[in-house]
């Protein structure tokens, strides 16, 4: 059974995990309306996978005796300045989720939820992945900066950088 204190946290991480997968669809929209169609399939990608990692949450709380509650969320950018600052804003974004992880880690251990801090060890790993990801392409993004040649070759290439993170999509 979860403890109230804990299924706060999971439900506060639901709300996280679904607000990056509507900021996600964004940017994958802002893309494909601007005719970088390898970007927009990436940020598709990533949209899913948020919405899995909510899911994920949803079934753990229901699960364990709690109520996943889903509840209304923030409206996500739909422009951009530049694809460099679309790129900056997942990476920072990413930033975000992994404290928010940790944060909901240091609650199981504060409150002895061994089995709630086994479950978010997953959620550890993959934001050690998210985030390596989300640097590689910012470097190589701000690498090409206005190089028109260079996005052109960025949007056709983006999809081997996506092998290391589906490698990752969860398996339940
Ligand atoms: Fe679910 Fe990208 O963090």
């Amino acid at each position: 059974m979860l403890a109230k204190k804990i299924e706060t946290a999971l439900n506060n991480q639901i709300t996280v995990e679904a607000e990056s997968s509507q900021i996600y669809l964004a940017m994958a929209c802002w893309a494909e309306v601007k005719g970088l169609e390898g970007v927009a399939q990436f940020m598709y990608d990533q949209s899913n996978e948020e919405r899995e990692h909510m899911l994920k949450l949803v079934k753990f709380i229901n699960e364990r005796g709690g109520h996943a509650k889903i509840s209304a969320l923030k409206a996500p950018n739909v422009t951009f300045g530049s694809f460099q600052e679309m790129f900056q804003m997942l990476h920072d974004h990413e930033i975000l989720v992994s404290e928010s992880i940790n944060n909901l880690v240091h609650i199981t251990l504060e409150e002895k939820d061994y089995a709630t801090h086994n479950f978010l060890q997953w959620y550890v790993a993959e934001q050690i992945e998210e985030e390596a990801m989300a640097r590689t392409i910012l470097d190589k993004i701000n690498l090409i900066g206005d190089d028109k040649g260079g996005l052109y070759l960025f949007d056709r290439d983006i999809q081997q950088l996506t092998v290391t993170s589906s490698a990752s999509t969860p398996d339940e």
